[in-house]
């Protein structure tokens, strides 16, 4: 797999630190490093953190994922003067996160004011062999002249989440005049963190170490002649206990596991990390052959990224909204993850689409409670989540700073799509696998929990039962009654809890007719006669206004600059997909006049200040059948990280646009759809592709699908039932299609 892409950074440039350091972020879903330089900068924020370590700083403050002590960070002297790029001059410069092996490599030259000229060589990588492990090796050469070179460095606990400081430093020490060895706990005392780490310095090294101001540091001295190199390398195992485990030796099998580590040395351990990432790339890569430059490189990034944030290890953590890669949104998980990243599992790896879902379930407890808190039945799951299952959300937005008030956030009270969207994810999971053992346990009361919900949250209107004061998708449109796609969800959600109770459930006469009868008396808004359906009730009434100038500046928000949210929530301006959404939820609902009707009135509309926006509007364009009109979409959607904005992507990943990238490309132009127990297969190539191919798990069998604009190949591992362009195939072996120019439609009315 050697032709695995890299990300390259050709330029040294402090405007973009903190988006290099997002997206070259290490990460293995246990634990996720920002791609900080090891110099410090002002303007660069460090970042490491662990899955599911989550901490209230104060009563008033969120729970938020901990930003831990740094261990990147690295002071670095070379007689007498500190090595920082922005100082004298730097020759050449590039950096590379190799997503073949997660290796990130930065090659530098540099002069000094003094003039002397030094080559920096700075490596690292996390290890997937290891989870705990991270190493880092700097090898510095001086070209012209011999050089003391001083280098501090270790465990860094003046870290903060944008200064509220979460840890306790509870031991630090140094064994053996060599293992720095720190432990904090978090100030809830529930979550223990043991960070070990050792520098083995070639030539060798004058050593010392201190320990002040919360920094555990290793201070190395070493002289070297022109064009001799000194190498440090780094070895740190990051290592936590979670919900109140105590530990009785927090750390001290790490001292052990660490030295076993050093004996082995940075290349083994690298090679070591290197085949698990290949063993999974085989696993899950989609390769494209497109003449649009960058496009395989965002497929590669994409599912690096994927991979860097889903934590495999433990099924008491899902994915945040930006993985493990910065603060942005706290660390929280929200519908992204069911929606726009369990897919991608699904198809590629289904046992973790179902632990996602696991997560869901193990936390049915806070969904309950959160129900109740409000008056309703069943299970209202937190609209963002943590490790414990409780509403996460802030209460209060940004604070207006000219009033000094703050806006509530109403996404936890009434942005109740979430539990749909998750009980959608269940049956998506039992459709693609058949697994009847999770569908008995975990999956039948889900649907059934989210489904009770559902029955108290509707409100009883000339006998039709309603959806009052939601907020769909579209966070610009509040409060609103009868959005579609919430009334169209909740419908789907009843209507699998009735239909999977029948199999997996006890019998319950008087449930199954509530269910009966709310399926019966839910509205569900109706396309007009042009086809386009309300995003809700009175979504129609209000007016438009020409947001060119916004949606020039997607993602940016700078509507709110110029309207109030209450005034934007009087116009018809979305913020992101939502009747589109459902369309692309729910494929089998409408035919094709419909989607392209309903793209065709809303995408206007669309600001797409959601990174969750434009992929989905890709993939309903591709279902029509307008590749390029798909294509475009996609491409834009590939930019939310990886275009030049320099800012955007500073606080994290976008979790589900990387998400959106592999659904994009598998379910917009391969065209791979499950409708409901089936696999369609309905490409639609943009021109720019000459073929894809990738990986596909369905029912037990594992796939290979090679699509060209005028042939599919698939490859099944056993007999396996496909619907190739609207006709049933069987395929064992080996089998090639013809594509027809035009495509077919798919469509098969009603739930
Ligand atoms: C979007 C939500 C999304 C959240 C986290 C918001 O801007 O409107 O749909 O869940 O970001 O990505």
């Amino acid at each position: 797999m050697s032709d695995i892409s890299s990300l390259v950074e050709a330029r040294f440039d402090p405007q973009r630190h903190n988006k290099y350091a997002t997206l070259m972020a290490a990460g293995n879903g246990y634990l996720g490093i920002r791609a900080t330089h090891e110099e410090g900068y002002t303007t660069q924020t460090r970042g490491m953190f662990l899955a599911g370590l989550y901490h209230r700083a104060g009563e008033e403050e969120p729970r938020e994922l901990v930003n831990l002590p740094d261990v990147v960070g690295m002071h670095i002297e070379i007689d007498g003067e500190i090595v920082n790029l922005l100082a004298g001059k730097l020759l050449s410069y590039r950096r590379e996160l190799r997503f073949a092996t997660g290796e990130l490599r930065r090659e530098a030259v540099w002069e000094s004011v003094s003039g002397q000229r030094y080559t920096l060589l700075c490596e690292r990588f996390l290890s997937r062999h290891n989870n705990a492990l991270f190493c880092q090796r700097i090898s510095i050469t001086p070209h012209n002249s011999e050089c003391c070179i001083n280098i501090a460095t270790g465990i860094d606990a003046t870290q903060t989440n944008a200064g509220r400081q979460h840890l306790d430093e509870t031991q630090v020490r140094v064994f053996d005049q060599q293992t720095m060895q720190a432990i904090y706990r978090t100030r809830s005392k529930d979550a223990h963190v043991a960070i070990t780490c050792a520098c083995l310095v070639s030539p060798r090294a004058q050593v010392s170490f201190s320990a002040k101001n919360r920094r555990l540091q290793q201070h190395s001295f070493c002289e070297l002649k022109p064009g001799e190199t000194l190498t440090l390398d780094k070895y740190c195992l990051i290592e936590r206990w979670l919900d109140g485990e105590v530990p009785k030796e927090a750390g001290q099998t790490s001292l052990a596991q660490l030295s076993a580590c050093m004996e082995q040395g940075y290349e083994a351990l690298l090679g070591a990390s290197a085949a698990v990432w290949q063993a999974w790339w085989r696993q899950c890569r989609v390769t494209v052959q497109s003449a649009t430059q960058g496009d395989q490189r965002a497929l590669d990034f994409a599912l690096y990224h994927l991979a860097a944030m889903t934590p495999v290890h433990d099924e008491r953590s899902s994915i945040g909204a930006k993985g493990l890669t910065g603060e942005g949104y706290k660390g929280h998980v929200f519908w992204d993850t069911e929606v726009f990243l369990l897919p991608v599992h699904l198809y590629t790896q289904p046992e973790i689409a179902r632990q996602l879902l696991r997560y869901r379930w193990l936390n049915l407890a806070g969904a309950h409670n959160k129900a109740q808190q409000n008056g309703f039945a069943g299970a209202l799951f937190p609209w963002e989540s943590g490790r414990t299952g409780e509403e996460e959300t802030p209460a209060w937005a940004a604070i207006n700073i000219r009033t000094g008030l703050r806006q509530k956030v109403a996404s936890a009270l009434a942005e109740h799509h979430l539990v749909a969207d998750i009980a959608w994810a269940v049956v998506a999971y039992y459709q693609a696998t058949g697994d009847d053992a999770f569908m008995a346990k975990e999956g039948v009361e889900l649907l059934r929990e989210t489904a009770r919900f559902w029955l108290s949250r509707a409100t009883e209107v000339d006998g039709a039962l309603e959806l009052h004061d939601v907020i769909g998708p579209d966070e610009y449109t509040e409060h609103v009654n009868n959005n579609a796609y919430t009334n169209y969800l909740a419908c789907y959600n009843v209507a699998m809890a009735r239909h999977f109770s029948k199999r997996f459930a006890k019998p319950d006469e008087a449930f199954s007719s509530q269910l009966d009868d709310f399926l019966a008396r839910l509205r569900l808004p109706q396309p007009r006669p042009d086809g386009v359906i309300p995003q809700d009730d009175t979504f129609f009434s209000k007016p438009t206004i020409d947001l060119t100038r916004y949606k020039a500046n997607a993602g940016s928000q700078s509507i709110l600059l110029d309207y109030s949210r209450a005034e934007v929530n009087e116009m018809q301006i979305l913020k992101q997909a939502d009747v589109v959404m459902l369309l692309y939820m729910l494929p089998w609902l409408y035919g094709e006049p419909v989607l392209r009707a309903n793209l065709a009135y809303y995408e206007p509309r669309t600001i797409h200040d959601s990174s969750l926006s434009k992929a989905i509007h890709g993939i309903v364009a591709a279902r029509c059948h307008e590749p390029e009109q798909a294509y475009r979409f996609w491409r834009e959607g590939c930019q939310i990280d990886l275009g030049d904005a320099p800012h955007s992507s500073d606080d994290g990943i976008h979790a589900a646009a990387s998400g959106a990238i592999w659904l994009g490309a598998v379910q917009g132009f391969a065209g791979v759809v499950a409708m409901q127990d089936e696999l369609h297969i309905n490409p639609a190539l943009p021109k720019a592709w000459t073929s894809v191919a990738f990986p596909c798990c369905w029912r037990g069998r594992k796939l290979y699908l090679t699509l060209t604009h005028q042939q599919l190949s698939v490859e099944s591992d056993g007999p396996v039932m496909l619907h190739v362009c609207g006709k049933a195939v069987e395929v064992d072996g080996r089998a090639d299609f013809f594509i027809p120019a035009s495509g077919s439609g798919t469509s098969q009315e009603g739930i």
